[in-house]
This record gives C-alpha cells, structure tokens and sequence, in this order.
C-alpha cells in the first residue's frame, strides 16, 4: 500500500484565504483590524525564522502584525510589563509569546499573564481548563491543524483508536484532548510506556510529537492507519553534499508510507497548518472582544 499524502501546505492555503475574507469582512462591516502581537526573546535562530513567517503570514491575511524582539536577557518584570500593556492595547487581538523562553524566565508565570481572551496559543491556564472541560477555549494552533487535517480526511473520528506520541503541554495534551472531544478512544504515549511498538500498532491514528528524528518506524503502523507527523527536526544530510542538512519528522516517511492509508509530509505537512491556525484563532479572538 502506498499512502495518501495529506497535504497540509494546499490546506493552510484553503484556511488563509478563508481567514482574509473574514478579516476583508471586519475591516469592512465594523472598521476593525485584527492585531496580533508576536514577543521574541532573546535570537534562537528556529524560533526567529517561526516569528518571521508568522509576522509576513499575519499581514498577507490583510492582518496588523506587532513584533516585539527583546534581549536574552530581558528581566521578568520587563517582559511582564510589556505583556501588561499588550493585554491593555485594543488594537492587539491575540498575543503569542514564543517558546522556548531563556532559563531565568518562568514560563507559566509569564504565559499565565497574558489575558486569556488574546492567548491564541491557547496556553493559559485558564484555556487549558476550558478544553480539558469540554468548554468554548483558544485551542492550541498545532493540535487544533492536526485535527483539521483528520476530520477533512476521515469525516467522523468517533470510536476510532488514537494513540498521541508525546505529552507536551504544546501539542501531546490538548492533542488528546481534541480527539476525545471527537470521541476518539485515546492513548497518550511516551518516553516511559512499556512496549511503544505494540502500543502504536494498535492505533487508526498516529500523532507524532516527540522531537526525536524518524523514531516511528513503518513496522509500528497498523496497515491503513493515518499517521500525522508533528516533528520538525533538522539532521545532516551528506547525500547532498557535506556540511548539507535537511529536514525530518518524528517518523521514518518512506517506511510509514509504505504501510499507512494517509500521512503528512515533513515539510509540508502539519506546520504549515500551525500558523494558518494562528491567524484563525487572531480573528476569532477578535470576534469575541467585539461582540
Ligand atoms: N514554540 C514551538 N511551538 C510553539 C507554539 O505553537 N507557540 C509558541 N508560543 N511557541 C512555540
């Protein structure tokens, strides 16, 4: 069996343009722009090129972008205050703090004083809540494209065996969370479970989240199962020449292929649904602060 190649980048596509339409719409109908502010801090070069593509996707939707790069060594107080004024700034929508943040910097405190109406990574306390409740939340980008991509192949999820590798607050967590909303019977597997392969086999649908270069081999899938590939790795690659790399996901793609009825590429597959998922969630955060 060779796989169907779920196209994640054609997607993102179909949801940016609904994206600017709506955005088209709010400029139009009620003079309202929606603003999203994007803070860097510090110059990890992954997440410099994550910020970049999210500024120039945010205004090619006919979105304000507000990009705020401090130093690695921003204080705790500083980034606070800054969060302080975004949260207070009517013309920003959603605001996104890129993670990982440098050490001296707690996470948690910092994401959990961005007022939960603008977080659009869906990472408050109060948004994980709502989700883990089944209540109306900021979904995850990541997760939320993921699950995009499974009901527009599948249709209905319901009683299917979903098995997410990886339980990141980022991905692995809301991931699960998403497909038991769908009525999926879930596992979550991870750096502890005994007998991974065995466990995966088991699964219509594989999420792939760990962050380990093609970990999944194609003689974990059950034949026909859809493997959703959320790894974004970087590995050498002297086939093109030295010193050349390329990127990877946390699956082996050729073997997964081979054996799976569906799969997302890497790249191409699920991080260009992310940001397409960003700008939604920009414009529904919108939305709801203007009634
Ligand atoms: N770093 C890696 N993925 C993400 C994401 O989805 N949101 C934020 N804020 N940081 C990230």
């Amino acid at each position: 069996m060779s796989a169907t190649v779920i196209d994640g980048k054609a997607f993102a596509a179909t949801v940016r343009e609904k994206v600017a339409a709506h955005v088209a719409r709010l400029k139009a109908d009620h003079g309202v722009t929606p603003g999203l502010a994007v803070v860097l801090v510090g110059e990890d070069p992954a997440s410099q090129v994550y910020v970049r593509s999210k500024g120039k996707m945010t205004v090619e939707v006919g979105m304000n972008s507000y990009e705020h790069k401090l130093d690695v060594d921003t204080s705790e107080a500083d980034l606070l205050a800054l969060i302080d004024r975004l949260n207070g700034d009517p013309d920003v929508h959603g605001i996104l703090v890129q993670l990982p943040l440098p050490g001296h910097l707690d996470e948690d405190l910092v994401i959990n004083a961005i007022d939960p109406a603008k977080d659009v990574d869906g990472f408050h306390i109060s948004n994980v809540g709502l989700l883990g409740t089944g209540q109306k939340s900021m979904v995850p980008c990541t997760p939320l494209g993921c699950l995009m991509m499974l009901r527009a192949h599948h249709g209905d999820l319901s009683g299917m065996d979903a098995v997410v590798i990886g339980r990141s607050k980022i991905v692995g967590k809301p991931m699960a969370q998403l497909l038991l909303g769908d009525s999926c019977t879930v596992t979550i597997a991870h750096s502890r479970t005994k007998d991974l392969p065995q466990v995966v086999r088991r699964a219509d649908i594989v999420v792939a989240a760990v962050g380990r270069p093609q970990m999944v081999p194609g003689d974990w899938i059950k034949p026909g199962a859809t493997v959703i590939d959320v790894g974004i790795n970087r590995i050498d690659a002297p086939e093109k020449g030295a010193g050349k790399t390329r990127l990877v996901g946390d699956v082996d793609y050729d073997s997964c292929a081979a054996i799976a009825g569906a799969i997302t590429p890497v790249p191409g597959g699920v991080g260009p649904m992310t940001i397409a998922c960003l700008l939604a969630n920009t414009v529904t955060a919108c939305c709801r602060a203007n009634g």
